[in-house]
């Protein structure tokens, strides 16, 4: 008798369009239940593909470190080439194995210490633009805000002068991105559909602008000190980059490092604002670190409880809170065989609200970030960067950044909740706020002077 894969349990899949609804109408919902009722492995079809959400740590980390080979993105990064062609994000195999070892050094600890100064010099400029009790849209000020510390360390471009044509042409595309992300959009890219040329002609703009970028540092021959010269300087046995890649790697860089550092600060504000003990001692960090004058590289190590806070906020709204992966073949996990072609789905936003790994899970907590509690939790409890090969490359640059706007900011000014409002999120690429978040600034009683840091 033919073996029979057995299938780990899952919802009820109704004909033809599985559960194509419900995941896609509330999917956080939809994949907390489902994880709550069949537990580490569910199995559902959505249309005619097979889904494995995947909810162990352990089984996490078999498909993003063990096994890595045997995957591939899913298909919305796949999607993702029209605007970031062969980029780190999208590309996959060899390619991206030569690409990140060409971009790495982007990263470097030296390199970071010159983006330092740059963010703490943005966060202070953008909380200088703010004045007391006038109400805010949080969830658009730090989108902007994180622009122009990316558009800032990536081109040394100021988004409010010479790069606003960057940010605008940026802006535009992404709006223009995001539909056709929509399912089945793949059949309407060759028609001569209004949106479709408004992107093409968007990415074109952007594609112009960038390109210039590239050419004026090419004939300068300077190393600026930014992203955009590190990638120039970038060689992999005896080979640069040719500038299309520059291109590719650029963009991506400045998509993939802007939104998600956004995220995890707007929520950060909103969860401070719930608790008030919490920020009581934000601020006297702050205070006795910093003592009035703006942050800078030296003092993110010492502004400990700072990035506690920030890892609190990462663990219960991780903005990358579903990572996807397509099997290329059969293999096994937790003793079932998942065929070829299935799309796993990892979500940090699930193992991180565990009570197996994090008890009280809903609960806002920094204290649960001591060293020793760390240690005792499985590697992939928590992975709000992902993991493997593909692990963000970004992540100590947003660790920095998050420490450093967050001490620029809470050092003057305490954000609070305008009352009325639902605060929801909302799982589109990114963990967004449902409806934005209306917050007012409030002076603190310690005067924070304007001055920014050294070396800007
Ligand atoms: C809080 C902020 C951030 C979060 C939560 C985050 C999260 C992630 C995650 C989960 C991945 C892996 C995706 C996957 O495996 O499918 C990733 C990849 C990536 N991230 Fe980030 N990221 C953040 C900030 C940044 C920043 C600041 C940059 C750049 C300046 C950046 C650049 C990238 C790039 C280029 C990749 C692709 C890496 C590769 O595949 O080799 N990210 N990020």
């Amino acid at each position: 008798m033919a073996a029979v894969t057995a299938r780990p349990p899952g919802p009820k899949n109704p004909p033809i369009i599985g559960n194509l609804y419900a995941f896609r109408s509330d999917p956080l919902g939809f994949l907390s239940n489902a994880a709550r009722e069949y537990g580490d492995l569910v199995y559902f079809k959505v249309a005619r593909q097979h889904l494995y959400l995947v909810n162990h740590p352990d089984y996490v980390r078999e498909i993003l470190v063990a096994n890595q080979g045997n995957f591939i993105k899913s298909r919305a990064l796949q999607r993702a080439k029209i605007l970031l062609g062969e980029g780190l994000l999208t590309s996959e195999g060899q390619h991206h194995l030569r690409q990140r070892r060409l971009v790495q050094p982007a990263f470097h600890r030296e390199r970071l210490a010159g983006y330092a100064a740059a963010m703490s010099e943005c966060a202070v400029r953008w909380r200088e633009r703010w004045t007391e009790g006038s109400a805010l849209d949080i969830a658009t000020e730090m989108p902007h805000l994180t622009l122009s510390v990316v558009a800032k360390t990536l081109f040394s471009a100021d988004v409010q002068s010479e790069a606003s044509e960057i940010g605008e042409a940026m802006t535009s595309v992404l709006q223009m991105f995001r539909w056709l992300l929509l399912p089945f959009s793949e059949y309407l890219d060759k028609l001569p559909l209004p949106a479709i040329r408004r992107f093409e002609k968007a990415r074109a703009r952007l594609d112009a602008t960038i390109y210039g970028l590239i050419r004026e540092r090419r004939n300068s021959g300077q190393d600026a000190g930014d992203l955009l010269s590190m990638l120039l300087l970038a060689q992999d046995e005896g080979e640069e980059m040719s500038d299309e890649q520059v291109r590719d790697e650029a963009l991506t860089l400045f998509l993939a490092g802007h939104e998600t550092t956004a995220n995890a600060l707007t929520w950060t504000w909103y969860l401070l604002s719930q608790h008030p003990h919490v920020e009581r001692r934000l601020h006297e960090e702050i205070d006795a670190v910093l003592g009035g004058r703006a942050p800078e590289l030296a003092d993110v190590p010492e502004l400990r409880y700072t990035e506690t806070i920030l890892s609190e906020a990462l663990r219960l709204y991780p903005p990358a809170w579903a990572i996807g992966r397509m099997a290329k073949a059969e293999f096994s996990l937790g003793g079932v065989e998942i065929p070829a072609k299935s799309i796993c789905i990892l979500s940090p936003y699930l193992v991180q609200r565990d009570a197996r790994w994090f008890p009280d899970p809903e609960k806002f907590d920094p204290e649960r970030w001591t060293p020793e509690a760390r240690e005792a939790r499985p590697k992939f409890a928590y992975y709000p960067f992902g993991g493997g090969a593909r692990v963000c490359i970004g992540e100590r640059f947003a660790w920095m950044e998050g420490v450093i706007v967050m001490a620029a900011i809470a050092q003057k000014w305490r954000l609070r909740l305008e009352p009325g409002q639902r605060v929801e999120p909302l799982p589109l690429i990114t963990l967004r706020v449902k409806n934005g978040l209306r917050m007012i600034p409030e002076p603190r009683a310690v005067k924070a002077r304007t001055t920014l840091p050294t070396g800007t």
